[in-house]
């Protein structure tokens, strides 16, 4: 049984995908063992709970210091024994620590195609706004290892979702969250849970 830990910010709509993959078996042997979000007003702490499954909030606000907040991250994380990370929707720059613990572990959702619109400052809406800004016909999202970059470790899947005329920011994210995320993510966890993607 692959032991899954999400990790959340906000609404959790890519851990729901997660949630109904798991139960409608597009992804068989795994299950979510615990959802670690940084705010504790997150939806996705709603979604956890409706499912009976374990949830933590590891805040930096509540760390005299990052340092402190990186190794709860990690011991947090730890407890969880999880054989996949996956990041879905975390808004938070993963420590080295974690990275290394996890090496070849951790996935993460991002809301373009990279290598467009990402990297710093690149995140939920703004990376739609930029998209916009720039005037592409097509976007999309990325499933990708989580190296000690952002954004930068190896690609497991992409899907193209196109920008209409008129697209505002907001529109624009719910197609690609609806035509692109909440189907990249599950599949690459079935895969991984399958073996056909190979981790650590
Ligand atoms: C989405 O745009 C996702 O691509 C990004 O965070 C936003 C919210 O995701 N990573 P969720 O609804 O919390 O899964």
């Amino acid at each position: 049984m692959l032991r899954i830990a999400v990790c959340v910010s906000g609404g959790g709509t890519n851990l729901e995908a997660i949630f109904k993959a798991i139960e409608d078996k597009k992804i068989k042997n795994a299950e979510v063992v615990k959802v670690i979000g940084n705010n504790r007003n997150a939806y996705a702490f709603e979604r956890a709970k409706s499912r009976n499954v374990a949830f933590e909030c590891v805040s930096p606000k509540d760390f005299e210091d990052r340092e402190k907040f990186n190794n709860a991250l990690l011991e947090s994380l730890k407890a969880a024994n999880p054989d996949l990370v996956v990041l879905a929707g975390f808004l938070v720059n993963v420590p080295e620590i974690v990275v290394k613990a996890f090496k070849n572990r951790i996935i993460n959702i991002h809301p373009s195609l990279i290598p467009s619109f990402c990297g710093k400052g690149y995140y939920g809406l703004k990376v739609h706004e930029a998209v916009l800004a720039r005037g592409v016909k097509v976007t999309g999202a990325t499933v990708h290892f989580v190296d000690e970059g952002i954004d930068t470790g190896r690609i497991l899947a992409q899907k193209a979702v196109e920008v209409l005329d008129g697209d505002t920011p907001e529109v624009l994210q719910k197609r690609v969250m609806e035509q692109a995320e909440w189907i990249i993510l599950p599949d690459v966890i079935s895969k991984i849970s399958d073996g056909v993607i190979a981790i650590g």
